[in-house]
C-alpha cells in the first residue's frame, strides 16, 4: 500500500515503525535483495555471476544507467571519468589541516563535501546531462581522494594517477606507490580489489544509502548527499564493521584465542559485546556475499602465500555461531564485513581503511539512487512521528522554577 497517498482521503495517517524494518521508502529498479533466501541482484543480475565476470567500472556503469555498456560505451564512460580525475590542488590544504590521527572517514567525508565548494555547478542539476558531468566527476575524482587521505597517513607524497590503466589498478597505484620507485601491479591483488568493490557496490535501502536519498530528495547536490552517506557509513553498526570485525578477531588473538569465551560474551545481554560481522537486518540467512568474500579470502592468502591465524579465528567463530542455538535461533550469519577486513589486510591496507575502501565500493550504488530519486521526481523525504512529549504546558519565569 503506497499509504502517502491516503492523506487526501483521511486527512493523515502515521505509521510507526523504529528503525523502518518494515516500510519501504521508495520503489526502486536497481537492486534485488531477498534476505530469506540470500539472494542478491543488480539490475537482475546475480552478485554471483557479477562477481565471476564483470569488471568494477561494468557495474558501476550497470547499477548507474541500468544496462551492462557496451565497449562503446564502456571506453567512453572510462575516458570521461579519466578526464575528471583532477582534484583542486587546494583541496590539498584542506588535508593538510587534519591531524594525522584523523580517522580517514572523517576525511573523507570533509574532502567530498568540499568538492561541492570547487565544483560549484555541480550543485544544480536539472538534466541527464548535467547529471551525467556530476557523476563521472566524482567517479575520477573520488579515487584520488581516497589515496591522498591515506598517503597523507601513512607520509608519503599526494600525486595523481596513471591514465593508462584500469579503474581499479590505477586505485591500487595512486594508494601504494613509493616514491622513485616503479610500481609493479600484482593481478591476485587487482582481481581480489575488484571484487570486493563489486560486492559492496549497492545493498538497496541501507542505512547509507537512505541517507544519500534523503539528503539529496532537498536537492541539496551530488557530493553533500554523498558526504552525508559517508557518514552514515562510518558507524559500527554499518560499514564501519568491517574494521571492528579486524579488531575483534585481534583482540581474540591477543586474549589466547579462545573463540568460546566471546561467543559467550556476545550471547550475554548484560555485555554490550556482539560479534561483530555477524546478524543482518534484511539477511535471515547467509550473506550471499559473505560467501563469495570467505573464497577469495582463501584463495587471496594462497595466491600471496599469507598465512594469517587471524582467518582460522574467524573460520572458528562462525563454525561455532552455525551449531550455537542463540546464533541459529536469531538467524545470525556473517555478513559481507565478517571476511573482507582479512583481504585488505593481506593487500596492505591499515584497518582505519577498511571502511574509506567500503565508500569507494558503494559510491556507484549511491550514485545509482540519487539519480533514480531524482529522475523520478521523488518528493523530499520527511517522516513523521508520534509525539509522546508533555501536552500543553504554560510558561514559568525564571525566578518561580
Ligand atoms: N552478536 C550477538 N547478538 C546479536 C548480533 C551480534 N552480532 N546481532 C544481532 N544480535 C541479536 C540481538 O541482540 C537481538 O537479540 P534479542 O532478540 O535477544 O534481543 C537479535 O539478535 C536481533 O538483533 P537486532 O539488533 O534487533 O537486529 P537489527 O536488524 O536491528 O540489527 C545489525 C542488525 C545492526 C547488523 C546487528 O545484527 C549487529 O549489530 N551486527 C553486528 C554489527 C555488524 O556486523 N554490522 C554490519 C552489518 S552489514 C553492513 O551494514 C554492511
Amino acid at each position: 500500500i503506497d499509504i502517502s497517498k491516503l492523506r487526501s482521503v483521511t486527512g493523515g495517517v502515521t505509521t510507526l515503525d523504529a528503525g523502518y524494518k518494515n516500510t519501504g521508502s521508495c520503489e526502486s529498479e536497481i537492486t534485488f535483495l531477498d534476505g530469506e533466501k540470500g539472494i542478491l541482484r543488480y539490475r537482475g543480475y546475480s552478485i554471483e555471476e557479477l562477481a565471476d565476470k564483470a569488471d568494477f567500472l561494468e557495474v558501476a556503469f550497470l547499477l548507474i544507467f541500468g544496462e551492462l555498456p557496451t565497449k562503446e560505451q564502456s571506453e567512453k564512460f572510462h575516458a570521461d571519468i579519466k578526464a575528471q580525475s583532477i582534484v583542486d590542488e587546494d583541496v590539498k590544504k584542506i588535508l593538510d589541516a587534519f591531524p594525522k590521527s584523523a580517522h580517514p572517514m572523517g576525511v573523507i567525508a570533509s574532502l567530498t563535501s568540499a568538492l561541492t565548494a570547487f565544483n560549484p555547478s555541480s550543485v544544480n542539476v536539472d538534466s541527464e546531462e548535467d547529471m551525467y558531468k556530476s557523476v563521472v566527476k566524482i567517479l575520477g575524482k573520488f579515487p584520488v581522494l581516497v589515496a591522498w587521505t591515506f598517503r597523507k597517513k601513512e607520509g608519503l607524497p599526494l600525486d595523481y594517477g596513471d591514465k593508462n590503466l584500469g579503474y581499479v589498478e590505477n586505485i591500487l597505484k595512486m594508494m601504494f606507490r613509493q616514491p622513485n620507485e616503479e610500481y609493479v601491479q600484482n593481478k591476485i591483488l587487482v582481481d581480489a580489489l575488484d571484487k570486493l568493490l563489486i560486492l559492496h557496490a549497492d545493498h538497496e535501502q541501507n542505512c547509507s544509502t537512505s541517507t544519500v536519498r534523503i539528503v539529496g530528495s532537498s536537492h541539496a547536490g551530488l557530493f553533500a548527499s554523498l558526504s552525508a552517506g559517508i557518514s552514515a557509513l562510518w558507524g559500527p553498526l554499518h560499514g564501519g564493521a568491517n574494521q571492528a570485525v579486524l579488531e575483534m578477531l585481534e583482540a581474540i588473538k591477543l586474549d589466547g584465542g579462545d573463540t568460546k569465551k566471546y561467543m559467550a560474551k556476545a550471547k550475554d545481554k548484560a555485555d554490550p559485546f556482539r560479534l561483530m560481522g555477524f546478524g543482518h537486518r534484511v539477511y535471515k540467512n547467509f550473506d550471499p556475499r559473505a560467501k563469495i568474500i570467505k573464497k577469495a579470502a582463501d584463495e587471496v592468502l594462497g595466491d600471496l602465500g599469507i598465512e594469517d591465524p587471524i582467518l582460522d579465528i574467524a573460520k572458528g567463530l562462525e563454525q561455532e555461531a552455525l551449531n550455537d542455538d542463540y546464533f541459529v535461533k536469531r538467524k545470525l550469519y556473517p555478513n559481507v564485513d565478517f571476511y573482507s577486513g582479512i583481504i585488505y589486510r593481506a593487500m596492505g591496507i591499515p584497518t582505519d581503511m577498511f571502511t574509506v575502501m567500503f565508500a569507494l565500493g558503494r559510491l556507484p550504488g549511491w550514485i545509482a539512487q540519487w539519480r533514480e530519486m531524482r529522475l523520478r521526481k521523488e518528493p523530499i523525504g520527511r517522516p513523521r512521528q508520534v509525539y509522546i512529549g508533555e501536552t500543553h504546558r504554560s510558561f514559568v519565569s525564571i525566578d518561580e522554577r
